[in-house]
């Protein structure tokens, strides 16, 4: 791996909680190129639970962590500042589908800010397969997830890893007009193609995936994008680098399926070929 006097080493750690799209293959791929391409300010526009962001185990000096989605930016922030008073709320938590349904209903407007980070943290990890306004997901297999022995230390390498961090909530595209520049690297995850309201209604649009080449066309740093391999997709990007990568994944544990997905970039990552 080339690295940089711009880097500083840092201790990866887990995301917090499972959430659609959260890259469990496909992180070790994303981080050897986002690794081997040089840059001083690294920038996530659809950071979700971080599944790449807080794996990564070199940072620059720059690093900004963004998503549209208001909830998941509150808990970054509460891990953040005050991760110790997150654990105590989270201490009296337990897992029931009771307590589930009550809280998916509670309105988040209505509670403090380190109310609503346990409400999302506590629906994130028990809802089923990661998804927004899922259902509960608890089976034998998953219920060790609710206990705070586990919780602890994982809240505790967030914390530890987030130091520093710039947090946004903005849309994708005024993210990217703001930290532009020609030592930023913009590491993308949207929604998949085909998958636009799976993060709610109104947040994306299949319209903004040619918005999205045509921006990228014409910004001054590197960028790296993940998303599904189909023939839309290939011909919206077709004047970028873009590569293949086959894995296998599920959002339940009962097997998966073979699945492509694509890693579009501008620049040439010198990395060995998967
Ligand atoms: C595929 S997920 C990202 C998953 C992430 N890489 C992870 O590891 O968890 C896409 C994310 O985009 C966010 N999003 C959807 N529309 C957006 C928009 N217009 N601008 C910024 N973020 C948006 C969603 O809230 C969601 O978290």
């Amino acid at each position: 791996m080339r690295q940089n006097q711009f880097m500083k080493q840092v201790r990866p750690a887990a995301p917090v909680a499972p959430w659609l799209g959260g890259k469990k293959r496909l992180h070790p791929a994303i981080i050897e190129r986002i690794d081997a391409t040089p840059h001083k300010a690294y920038v996530e526009p659809f950071v979700g639970m971080g599944g790449v962001f807080l794996r990564r185990r070199f940072k620059p000096r720059l690093e900004v962590a963004n998503d549209f989605n208001g909830e998941i930016v509150n808990l970054f922030r509460i891990l953040q500042r005050h991760h110790q008073q997150l654990l105590d709320v989270m201490r009296f938590q337990v897992a029931s589908r009771r307590d589930f349904e009550r809280l998916r209903e509670t309105d988040p407007k209505t509670l403090t800010e380190l109310e609503r980070a346990a409400r999302f943290l506590y629906l994130q990890r028990l809802a089923f397969g990661g998804q927004v306004r899922g259902v509960f997901g608890v089976a034998p297999e998953t219920a060790a997830r609710f206990s705070l022995s586990r919780l602890e230390p994982i809240l505790e390498a967030a914390h530890e890893r987030l130091e520093a961090v710039v947090f946004e909530c903005l849309d994708w595209s005024e993210l990217i007009q703001r930290y532009d520049g020609p030592e930023t690297l913009f590491y993308l995850d949207p929604p998949y193609f085909g998958g636009e309201n799976d993060y709610g209604k109104g947040m994306f649009d299949r319209l903004h995936y040619a918005r999205m080449a045509e921006c990228l066309g014409q910004i001054k740093g590197a960028f790296i994008l993940s998303i599904n391999d189909l023939p839309e997709v290939r011909e919206l990007f077709t004047r970028f680098i873009i590569e293949p990568v086959k894995l296998t994944y599920s959002i339940s544990s009962a097997g998966g399926t073979e699945a492509s997905e694509l890693i579009i970039s501008n620049r040439e990552a010198r990395i060995r070929l998967l």
